[in-house]
């Protein structure tokens, strides 16, 4: 199934571009886009759902995640990802809403994935981070929420399955301001001890939403608002404690503020329970009232391009063999100003080539549908795009080139041999392949043998990169696992004095000519650090260098 309605659609045949000025301010302005971060199980997959059915996308709950043992999202298209129920890859879903055209990305719920996590945030506005008003935050995923704060986006948060026993929610407020720095202002506040759950006072209005169970919530509810005053005879001392707990709110500041949401700074907060429905309309509705629209990009030289610019857009996401009957190449590109049109030929930033863009789909799952026209905030889905790289920018008449996204520091390394040397030919295309894809990062050691060692942020990348290449390049891989735990960006002099002090450190070279250099002991590096700080031993992505668990 496809989401898109009649969204992106043209009904007007291809243009130039740059005629359309106007036109991309005022449907960016009406767009938002934004990503779902949560830990495995906390409802993300429900909430995307919900959202759906709230829109009008689906007509029931339950078109987008089959229930019981055919559980698996459209989304989740690939065998492993069946196989072990975790989400690896990420799609796009676009639904109208009040009038609004909304872009859902897709991230991968799980921390060893939280690279790619981080390069679908570079294509998002917003997001909304779920919480299992149970667990709170996970340890395992509070890298990916780290990710989000590296990249200040505005967060709006969702506590979901209040209709279970939970922890206190003040509880929970203060774990979220501790752990990931993030200040949250409740917008709604629970009725009801944990496990007793009535509703919500709405602080914007002061009303009681009571909560009601629908029958796994196939069908959008209406909501019952109620006066404080009969809230009161009604809910008696489950009111009356929600009420003192919002005065308490109140006394500390924690209300909604759009200036400082918008710094990512804080984050609204809404409770609710996505699996009957309760508080989903609410959330929708926050993503529409003040996650922000599209704004205009600054260039890589900090210049920004307006809005109403010509066509301008970069590679967020490269996944290829998405459709196991035709080996494709798939880029996923961000529309950043201008009107696209499909058919129109951009120009591709890196190699200044010409890009002709005959094949461009929406993405959604395996699905795929054309899409004709699209505006900033948007995604495209680029088939056959075999010379674009995650980062690459692409446009039209007026030359730019946004910045690119951050590699992460690896923090796990492993030497890969293949098995039957009779399909070398093979293994090196699908080394290529899924390096593009940023699956691994590849390092080879500049002056000695050309064995590739791959680096990774989680352990499952590596099973992911054994797993295709066997699946899909038909070639076997043995991984064998160095001792290095820490890499640093460094120089050719550093690199020379770095390779006279022994062998507790390794100097390798990225494709791009980078050098790292990789140490054992972030206990040794750091020593070096304060004995030579005049040596270039930089963190390959700084936010996130203190975030090793
Ligand atoms: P994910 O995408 O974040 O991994 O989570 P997903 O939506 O798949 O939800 C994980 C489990 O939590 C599912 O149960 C789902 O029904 C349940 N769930 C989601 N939201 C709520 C909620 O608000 N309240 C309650 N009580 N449960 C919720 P499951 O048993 O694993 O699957 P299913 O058989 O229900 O599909």
């Amino acid at each position: 199934m496809t989401a898109t309605g009649d969204v992106g659609h043209a009904q007007t045949s291809p243009t130039r571009n740059n005629g359309a000025t106007g036109l991309a301010s005022l449907e960016s302005a009406r767009r938002r886009t934004f990503a779902i971060i949560s830990h495995p199980d906390a409802g993300k997959t429900t909430l995307t759902e919900k959202f759906l059915l709230y829109a009008g996308a689906v007509a029931e709950a339950g078109a987008v995640k089959a229930r019981g043992s055919r559980r698996r999202a459209t989304s989740d298209w690939m065998a492993m990802e069946q196989e072990r129920g975790i989400s690896i890859t990420s799609t796009v879903l676009q639904f109208s809403y009040r009038d609004h055209v909304v872009n859902l990305l897709d991230t991968p719920g799980h921390r060893d994935f939280s690279e790619d996590t981080y390069r679908v945030l570079a294509a998002a506005d917003a997001a909304i981070m779920v919480l299992d008003v149970a667990k709170g935050i996970e340890a395992q995923t509070l890298k990916l929420f780290e990710v989000c704060r590296a990249r200040s986006l505005p967060v709006l948060t969702f506590l979901n399955k209040c209709d279970r026993p939970g922890r206190h929610p003040l509880e929970l407020l203060d774990e979220i301001e501790e752990q990931i720095g993030l200040r949250p202002t409740p917008v709604t506040w629970p009725v009801g001890d944990p496990g007793d759950f009535r509703g919500v006072i709405d602080r914007r209005s002061g009303e009681f939403v009571r909560f009601a169970r629908t029958a796994h919530g196939a069908t959008a509810a209406e909501e019952e608002r109620v006066a404080a005053a009969d809230a009161e005879r009604a809910e008696g001392p489950a009111w009356r404690q929600a009420v003192e707990e919002v005065g308490l709110l109140d006394a500390v500041g924690a209300r909604l503020d759009e200036a400082s949401f918008l710094a990512g700074e804080t984050s609204p907060l809404f409770v609710g329970s996505a699996l009957t429905n309760f508080g989903v309309r609410h959330l929708l509705d926050a993503v529409i009232d003040v996650a922000p629209p599209p704004g205009p990009r600054a260039d890589a030289a900090g210049e920004v391009r307006p809005i109403d610019a010509p066509f301008s857009g970069f590679v967020f996401k490269i996944q290829s063999n998405m459709d196991p009957a035709h080996r494709d190449h798939l880029a996923f590109v961000r529309v950043c100003s201008g009107r696209f049109e499909r058919g129109m030929t951009v120009t591709h930033g890196p190699s200044g080539r010409p890009f002709s863009t005959k094949y461009a789909t929406s993405v959604f799952g395996a699905e795929r549908d054309t899409i004709d026209v699209a505006y900033p905030g948007d995604v495209l889905g680029l088939v056959n795009a075999s010379d674009l790289r995650i980062g690459d920018t692409l446009y039209v008449d007026q030359a730019v080139a946004f910045p690119p996204i951050p590699t992460f520091a690896p923090e796990l390394f492993a030497t890969a041999r293949p098995t039957d040397t009779g399909r070398h030919k093979q293994f090196r295309r699908g080394l290529d392949q899924l390096e593009q894809e940023g699956v691994v990062q590849v390092l080879y050691d500049p002056d000695g043998d050309r064995t590739p060692v791959l680096a990774a942020v989680g352990r499952m990348q590596f099973e992911v990169f054994s797993y295709r290449l066997a699946k899909e390049f038909g070639a076997t891989v043995e991984l064998y696992p160095t001792n290095h735990t820490v890499a640093r960006r460094t120089d050719e002099t550093t690199a020379a004095e770095l390779r006279r002090t022994g062998s507790r450190v390794r100097i390798l070279a990225r494709r791009d000519g980078a050098l790292l250099a990789l140490f054992e002991s972030p206990y040794w590096l750091a020593r070096l650090e304060s004995d030579h700080p005049d040596w270039c031993l930089e963190p390959v992505l700084e936010e996130m260098a203190s975030s090793a668990s």
